[in-house]
């Protein structure tokens, strides 16, 4: 499989990736060489996504993708370059400030509900950051009132919810932070088709009428696409192409190796 990515052609050019991007930079990764240790994963990347774009990360496992999304919030070791949300400088702070002070939050790919605890005290968990009682309280009501799926569930313990309910939580936990920058990793995954249509659903809201700029790692390719304004494809820790996702899903190479064509 892996040799199928050597005829993709020339790799995306840094100006070629800024140029996917829009004229408002929400958020820059520039020449990001990162890893685990000492294993450098990600090799010297670019990405930059507008405020209110969407970009979708798809490749094969392993090829960094998630890797790039924990760069991004601070979970990796950083080598070389820098990460950059409206202009500022956020490439060593901790995670912790990066949700507080920079907006960014941090959707995992493993599933991260505290089934124990209500779906109230799971929206709480996510504002353990914010000292001021009533903004928490206005955001989680606001949220209460956005998703009535979890405003029925409120006082229940997370682990009598669906799984698409689970996602919903989880993804309403970052919103808690009220982030301009959401890092979404395998939103669809373990989902049945009904629950990844109604995640595609929230995160679509989010992008046009919250104008969040979302960076999206999804294997279902197809969905990922349909949902993001920009896609890059990823491999061994590489750009290897990027394109508005309307060529992407038109592209002949891209159909055959990920969307099942
Ligand atoms: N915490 C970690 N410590 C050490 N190595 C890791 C860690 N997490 C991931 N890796 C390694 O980094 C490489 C890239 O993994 P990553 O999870 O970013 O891939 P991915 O593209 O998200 O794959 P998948 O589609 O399977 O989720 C892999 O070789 C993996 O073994
Ligand atoms: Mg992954």
């Amino acid at each position: 499989m892996k040799n199928d990515y050597t005829n993709l052609g020339e790799l995306p050019s840094k100006q070629d990736l800024i140029n996917l991007g829009s004229d408002k930079t929400c958020l820059a990764v520039e020449g990001l060489k990162a890893g685990y240790g000492k294993m450098e994963i990600i090799h010297n990347l670019d990405l930059y996504a507008g405020q209110g774009q969407s970009l979708c990360l798809i490749g094969p496992n392993g090829a960094g993708k998630s890797t790039v999304l924990h760069s991004i919030f601070g979970f990796t070791d950083i080598y070389a370059g820098t990460i950059s949300v409206a202009a500022r400088n956020i490439t060593h702070m901790s995670s912790a400030q990066k949700l507080k002070t920079a907006g960014v939050a941090y959707i995992m790919q493993e599933n991260s509900v505290f089934p124990n605890m209500t779906v109230e005290e799971n929206l709480l968990m996510g504002a353990y950051l914010i000292e001021n009682n009533s903004t928490v309280r206005t955001e989680i009501e606001r949220i209460f009132s956005k998703y009535d799926r979890l405003n029925q569930r409120r006082y229940q313990p997370a682990k009598v919810l669906s799984g698409g309910e689970r996602r919903l939580l989880e993804i309403s936990r970052a919103l808690v932070m009220k982030p301009t920058v959401l890092l979404v990793d395998e939103p669809s995954i373990g989902l049945e088709p009904r629950y990844i249509d109604m995640v595609f659903e929230i995160l679509q809201d989010l992008k046009e009428n919250e104008g969040k700029t979302i960076i999206l790692v999804e294997q279902n390719a197809t969905k990922g696409l349909q949902f993001a304004d920009i896609g890059y494809v990823m491999s061994s820790g590489v750009i290897v192409m990027a394109d508005h996702t309307r060529d992407l899903l038109k592209n002949k190479t891209v159909g055959k190796l990920f969307l099942g064509g």
